[in-house]
């Protein structure tokens, strides 16, 4: 990130009064005066100081949790036009948000997307085993004996799969629908739907309810909140990532 963004993103200054103050020879990076224009700093590692006290950057990076709703895609754009994830953020059309995970153009919930990189590539990393719960609502009254095959670990294509825990939260015996819950900590494409239709239970509704132990609470579809740090600290802790706003980064 140039230095002067990293300045005005601290709450330092604006963009332009930040220049001023590089030009004047007030801002030192790792310890060196820095008077150049356009030098970049990793927000990481470098340590940014101006006068000589040091300057930490608080909202570098975005942490968004949307309540996707249905009828929407995960994506950026869309060659045919339909609305996407995007449309729910307008204000944030020019960051780079990325969203960590995708969810299908019918499926609801939980959407975490962040401008952290790092952060979004290792929570989509199998080594970190990130937690997603779904809620299911499958065709058919699902018999508990079929749920072992979900929490063995099941052949999808030509793919074991890992273990899933799986639960039967309601039955409805008129409708002869069952609503399940499952957590799994892999991504693979439609997975959910897979697993159930592999037991011979199509879904017909699927929501993420949870995702990294963020639920998605009172957040009605189509909107969405920031994490507070303490939140986003947690998803950091568990990728083994120092925060970028942590006391001992820069
Ligand atoms: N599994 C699915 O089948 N679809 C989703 O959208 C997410 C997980």
């Amino acid at each position: 990130m140039r230095l002067q963004k990293y300045l005005s993103m601290a709450g330092l200054a604006s963009r332009r009064e930040a220049e001023k103050m590089i030009r004047e020879g007030r801002v030192k990076v790792n310890g060196e005066t820095v008077t150049a224009m356009g030098i970049k700093v990793n927000t990481r590692e470098d340590t940014v100081a101006v006068d000589n006290r040091r300057v930490r950057m608080k909202t570098a990076y975005r942490y968004i949790l949307l309540h996707k709703p249905a009828g929407c895609l995960t994506t950026r754009r869309d060659p045919f036009g339909r609305p996407t994830v995007f449309d729910l953020l307008p204000v944030y059309s020019d960051q780079h948000l990325l969203y960590v995970g995708r969810l299908d153009f019918d499926t609801e919930g939980i959407l975490f997307m962040t401008s952290d990189g790092e952060l979004a590539s290792r929570l989509m990393h199998p080594r970190y085993q990130v937690e997603k719960t779904y809620l299911a609502l499958t065709q058919g009254i699902v018999p508990a004996k079929k749920l072992k095959s979900f929490r063995e670990g099941m052949i999808l294509g030509k793919e074991k799969i890992a273990p899933a825990r799986a639960a039967i939260r309601r039955v409805n015996q008129e409708e002869k629908t069952t609503w399940l819950t499952l957590t799994v900590h892999e991504g693979k494409k439609r997975q959910i739907k897979r697993m159930c239709q592999q037991i011979g239970h199509p879904v017909l509704y699927l929501k993420r309810i949870s995702f990294a132990g963020l639920g998605v609470g009172s957040l009605p579809p189509g909107s969405y909140r920031h994490l507070s740090q303490a939140e986003a600290q947690r998803l950091y802790d568990k990728v083994n990532l120092t925060a970028p706003f942590s006391q001992n980064s820069s």
